[in-house]
């Protein structure tokens, strides 16, 4: 079983939190820990229509942002990942300087020293130099950077597309299988790369 824990702060872009959660809840053997700001549940209800209560009813168990206490404070809590989506810069800043005041801050600073794959999905634009330090501190202290920027070369067609790619993109993160994910699958079929001996190769995937 797979303990991956979901922050979710006061960033724009509350869906692609609830959307990871959806994906969580279908993927076999992953037990899901999720911790949400204030900010997150105004912003949440601001932009989106999914409601608080849907969203907390996806984990698997849910903590009060306020109890340090938690078992997810503790490095004694084995996770296999965290991802904090979407980043607000507050959090971001909180955690690239391991000021631990609340327990979405806490538990990202353990799953850091834990050595553990914590994902920063840092929503804010356009950035000044200070964004972009916490970023290199966090990134320096082994969180991985991951805006939630849209691709194209997967022909998007509707909003849902743009944030799943973004989302199946965490999930690989986390090592974990995205359904239906879809895949760059290079120019054509029949695209072929050079193999060792220098003779062209056909590569299926
Ligand atoms: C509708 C709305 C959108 C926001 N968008 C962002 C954003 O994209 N990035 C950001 O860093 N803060 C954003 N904020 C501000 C954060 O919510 C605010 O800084 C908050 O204190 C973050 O706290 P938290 O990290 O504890 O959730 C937004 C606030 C609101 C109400």
């Amino acid at each position: 079983m797979k303990k991956i824990i979901v922050a979710m702060t006061g960033a724009s872009g509350q869906i692609y939190g609830v959307r990871l959660l959806e994906l969580l809840r279908d993927i076999a053997d992953v037990q899901t820990h999720l911790i949400v700001s204030d900010w997150a549940k105004k912003t949440l209800e601001l932009e989106s229509d999914k409601s608080i209560d849907y969203a907390l009813s996806l984990a698997d168990c849910v903590y009060d942002i306020n109890n340090q206490a938690a078992t997810l404070s503790s490095g004694s809590f084995k996770r296999d990942g965290m991802v904090v989506v979407p980043c607000s810069i507050k959090t971001l800043s909180a955690i690239a300087n391991s000021y631990t005041e609340n327990l979405i801050v806490r538990a990202a600073d353990v799953t850091l020293k834990e050595r553990k794959r914590l994902i920063l999905a840092v929503r804010e634009s356009p950035l000044h130099p200070g964004h972009l330090r916490l970023m290199t501190l966090a990134g320096e202290a082994g969180a991985v950077i991951a805006p939630p920027v849209p691709a194209f070369y997967n022909h998007p067609e509707t909003l849902m597309d743009i944030i799943d790619h973004t989302v199946c993109r965490y999930l690989d993160l986390l090592e974990l299988d995205a359904p239906n994910d879809k895949r760059w699958r290079g120019l054509s079929v029949g695209d072929a790369t050079v193999a060792a001996g220098g003779r062209p190769q056909v590569c299926q995937e």
